[in-house]
């Protein structure tokens, strides 16, 4: 079924807001005088799309990190309405805004005004150091849960460690989203087709009881292979995880991810979620994670 065309932004719509939003992030003075012309013109044409732009527009960009706050939410990499009619709004930007940003600001809670020499201020290598004795003890709850929050959402980490947030994207074709390159190719050489590979990782994702993850990933045999985690847990943790590995492509099935526009029922969820499934991505994930193997 197509997607309804009220629910998609035009192009003109985009663009507008992509204006609006780069004149925002100027912040200095010589911007104001022109977003307040901007501001007043929307405003008077249509103060119903005027408010509806803006509350469409990605999170501000993330305060410099310090000693005190060596975390931030970077911005989503595209609107929150993207992905829309598959992944709603609303539970995009709670998800984001509040879920996301309760991570990061709980483990810069934990880590503030420590040292960052021992995990040198990358999210990456503290996740890889969760459930070892080089995390102090009274921290180290924290930092599994909210440095794997962190982590698992993430949208800027650089390279290969960009995750769920870059693993979505609107698509041309939703329904007939497809792995692309030489992840496809592994995919189809491993599970056979992609509708076997869908079924084996919708089965394991739906069985991931309560709150968790479910991942593809390379191990060290180089082979794909389907897992998933607890909570905030990722194949990165190897000290807390059985099957440790370098993750591909991940889906959150925290409800948080879903519960707005499909309830209860993470199925739902996950059919819509392959309408959006960010298959380029994934293949340059799979792709640095061979080189680095
Ligand atoms: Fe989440």
């Amino acid at each position: 079924m197509p997607p309804p065309a009220a629910l998609h932004p035009t192009a003109c719509q985009h663009q507008s807001t992509l204006a609006l939003v780069d004149l925002m992030r100027l912040q200095s003075l010589r911007a104001l005088p022109t977003l307040a012309v901007w501001l007043a013109v929307l405003c008077a044409a249509s103060p119903a799309r005027a408010r509806r732009l803006l509350d469409d527009a990605p999170a501000p960009a993330p305060v410099p990190s310090s000693p005190a706050q060596p975390f931030s939410l970077p911005p989503l990499p595209y609107y929150y309405s993207a992905l829309e009619p598959w992944i709603d709004t609303e539970t995009m930007q709670l998800h984001h805004d509040k879920h996301h940003q309760a991570a990061v600001d709980k483990l810069n809670a934990a880590v503030a005004n420590r040292s960052s020499l021992w995990f040198g201020g990358d999210v990456s290598q503290l996740v890889r150091l969760a459930g070892t004795d080089a995390v102090p003890a009274e921290i180290a709850e924290a930092v599994r849960n909210n440095a794997g929050g962190h982590y698992n959402h993430q949208v800027d980490a650089g390279g290969a460690e960009q995750l769920f947030w870059t693993l979505m994207a609107p698509k041309d074709d939703p329904e007939d989203n497809q792995p692309v390159g030489e992840l496809a190719d592994a995919i189809w050489a491993q599970y056979d087709s992609f509708d076997a590979f869908k079924q084996l990782f919708n089965e394991a994702a739906v069985a991931r009881s309560g709150c968790g993850w479910a991942w593809l990933i390379i191990g060290a045999d180089k082979r794909l292979s389907i897992t998933t985690t607890p909570n905030q847990d990722g194949p990165l943790m190897a000290a807390l995880v059985p099957e440790p590995g370098t993750p591909v492509l991940v889906v959150d099935v925290h409800e948080h991810a879903y519960y707005l526009l499909h309830r209860n029922r993470r199925q739902g969820y996950l059919d819509s979620w392959w309408n959006v499934t960010n298959w380029e991505q994934a293949n340059e994930y799979y792709a640095a994670a061979l080189a680095n193997y």
